[in-house]
Order: structure tokens, then sequence, then C-alpha cells
């Protein structure tokens, strides 16, 4: 993705020093900051805090916060415990804890005096493959958007940031929606603010912005009404983790937007690259641990001042409590299509997925 005419990944290595440089995401959309990530500690906190955050690219940073460990240490006490420091960094995106034992088990079978290499050089080919993934998407998904196409702008939802932001690069659910406006094909593009850490506002806005895709911003209740008045043609939503019989476990606020959708027989579509299938599961809502952030996230809210500065303001009476569950679990029936790499699949047909 360009960032103002200058490509960029999320996060990227370097060969000599064998460090990583992140895009921190916090301070988005108001200042583009880069930050060094030399150590697994370092990496651990980037991906709690969400300097770096959006379920591909946590998967291949906490693959990068192996590779970082083995710069130390290559035994396998200092492999595991990484791999556990990194795997309670956070819960819900599966990809985190597929891409720790992707690096586990190919490290594993290496001599300790290959390892710093071959961990490089393995988190090297995961974030190819995102980025492969993620394009693949990006061409299925234009066919869903394809058939919306009448002789107006297709009207397309969106909740959170499923973009470049949220993989190494091009997006899930935003990769169809670039591909479209590529290919000259009229979207518009209705940006769920996302409270409570406003990933639309800051960081789905911004990126639509550099790529001039026309958007606009909405606050997460207007979806439904602007559903119910013909102003939306369809739904495409990241995830964090789908099950194996199709349930979508996204940022909190999708369901809300899937059940809105499916009263209005609008087409809701999951865009997900494959390691964000959980085949091991079945039951989203029994199976799912659901990440509890801090309520002070609730509380506060980060903005740009009139001087220019960035600070946060509370927004909540200083004698209340707030709650922070940071996702939920949209059931398969609300679910029109689960768009991956290897095509589009209705919820009941994942699994045909696996043998392809
Ligand atoms: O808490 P976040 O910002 O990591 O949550 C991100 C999302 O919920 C995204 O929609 C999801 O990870 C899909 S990213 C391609």
């Amino acid at each position: 993705m360009n960032v103002e005419q200058q490509h960029y990944r999320t996060i990227w290595p370097d060969t000599q020093t064998r460090y990583v440089t992140i895009i921190d995401q916090t301070r988005l959309p108001f200042a583009f900051e880069l930050v060094r990530i030399d150590s697994v500690a370092a990496m651990v906190t980037a991906i709690n805090t969400m300097q770096v955050r959006g379920a591909p690219l946590i998967g291949v940073s906490a693959a990068y916060g192996i590779a970082l460990a083995m710069n130390q240490d290559t035994s396998d006490a200092a492999l595991a415990m990484a791999a556990q420091q990194l795997l309670q960094s956070r819960p819900t995106a599966v990809n985190l804890a597929w891409a720790v034992q992707r690096m586990q088990t190919y490290l594993t079978q290496l001599p300790t005096s290959l390892r710093r290499d071959g961990a490089w050089q393995e988190v090297a080919t995961m974030a190819d493959e995102d980025v492969l993934q993620n394009q693949a998407i990006g061409r299925h998904g234009l066919v869903c958007i394809q058939k919306r196409y009448t002789d107006k702008p297709v009207q397309i939802l969106t909740h959170c940031n499923a973009g470049w932001l949220a993989t190494v690069d091009y997006g899930t659910a935003l990769a169809p929606i670039y591909a479209a406006h590529d290919a000259g094909i009229p979207v518009h593009v209705w940006v769920d603010e996302t409270r409570p850490r406003n990933q639309g506002a800051s960081l789905t806005a911004w990126e639509l912005a550099q790529h001039g895709v026309p958007h606009t911003v909405i606050t997460d209740n207007a979806g439904g009404h602007l559903m119910q008045h013909g102003q939306v043609d369809m739904v495409i939503v990241g995830a964090d983790r789908v099950t194996r019989t199709g349930d979508v476990c996204n940022k909190i606020g999708t369901y809300l937007k899937a059940l809105a959708a499916f009263d209005q027989q609008i087409p809701f579509y999951a865009a997900v690259p494959s390691p964000t299938i959980d085949w091991q599961i079945e039951n989203g809502l029994l199976d799912i641990e659901i990440e509890a952030r801090n309520p002070e996230e609730v509380a506060w809210i980060q903005g740009l001042t009139a001087q220019g500065t960035i600070e946060n303001v509370r927004v909540i009476p200083l004698q209340s409590q707030a709650l922070n569950p940071a996702f939920d679990v949209t059931p398969a029936r609300l679910v029109t299509g689960i768009i991956t790499e290897k095509g589009v699949y209705a919820p009941d047909m994942l699994t045909s997925l696996q043998s392809h």
C-alpha cells in the first residue's frame, strides 16, 4: 500500500541487524510513525497495546517475535518461553496461535545452530504468503462486488479495520474494495467508526483516503438505518477467528450489522485468509475466548486538539464503570459467504476448503 506515494508493508525486517520495523497504529491517522522492535518482549508489548493489530498482522508479528527471540538464544527453552509470552499477548485472533505453532514446529526440527537463520527465512515466507492470500481474496471478492454493480456506485459497509493495516499488505475485507476501485467499478464505503478504539474512523478511513476510495465515516449505530433506506448494497468485514461451521468472530458490533443485513436481505460477507479458520472448533459462541480489554479504552477517547497535539479525553463520568468485550460472534446462519484466498464459500461448505 502506498503512503504519500511510497510503498509500505505494515511490518518488515532489517536483514543486516535482524530487528523489525512496524507502523505504530496507535498514532494514526494523525501521525505516521515507525517503531523499531528488537526483542520478543517489545513485540509482545506492540501486540498487546495494539501498535500492531488485526488478525493476520498479529500472526506475522508473533512469528517475527519468535525470530527476534532466536537472535538471542536458539535453545528449546528459549523457543518455548518466547512462544508462551506471545500466546498470552492477545487471545482471540487464531492467527497468533497458528503462527507461533508453525514457527515452533519448523524450528524444533532444525539443529539449534540453524535456528536463527531458519526463523528469519520462515517468517519472511509467512509474510509473503499473507500478501499473496490477500491479493487472492481481493480477486474472489471482486466478483461478489461486480454482482452488485448496476449503474450506481456499489455501497459497501465495513466494520473495524480489515484493510492493509490489519495484514502485511492489501487487507482482507478491503482487498476486494481496492480491487474493484482499481478495476474501475465505482464503490463507496460506509466506514463504521468502531468504538471504543475507533479502528474504522482512524485506520480504515485513513487507508481508504490514501488509496483514493470514496468513503464516509458513520457512527456505529447508523448502519441499520442506512440499510433500511436502501443505502447499503453489501457488507464485507474481516474476522479474527472463523469456526469450521462458519461462525464469524470479529470486532464487537459486527453481530448487530449482520442482524440488520439479514433483516434487510443484504449480503453479508466475511473475508478471511485460511489461517483465520480454526478447524478445531464448531461453536463460535462456546469455543472462542473473547478478549476482555481494559475498560479505560471505553472511558477515554483519543483525538487531535485544535492545537495539533494528540490527546486523550475522558467521555464517561468519573463515578461510572465501563465494560470492554473486544469481539463478538456472528452465527453462520447470518453469513452469506466467506471470501477466502481459494474462493467464496457458503458457511456450511467451508470444510470443503480444506481439501482444495
Ligand atoms: O482489535 P483489533 O483491531 O485487532 O481487531 C481487528 C478486527 O476485528 C479485524 O476486523 C479482524 O482482525 C480482521 S483483520 C483482517
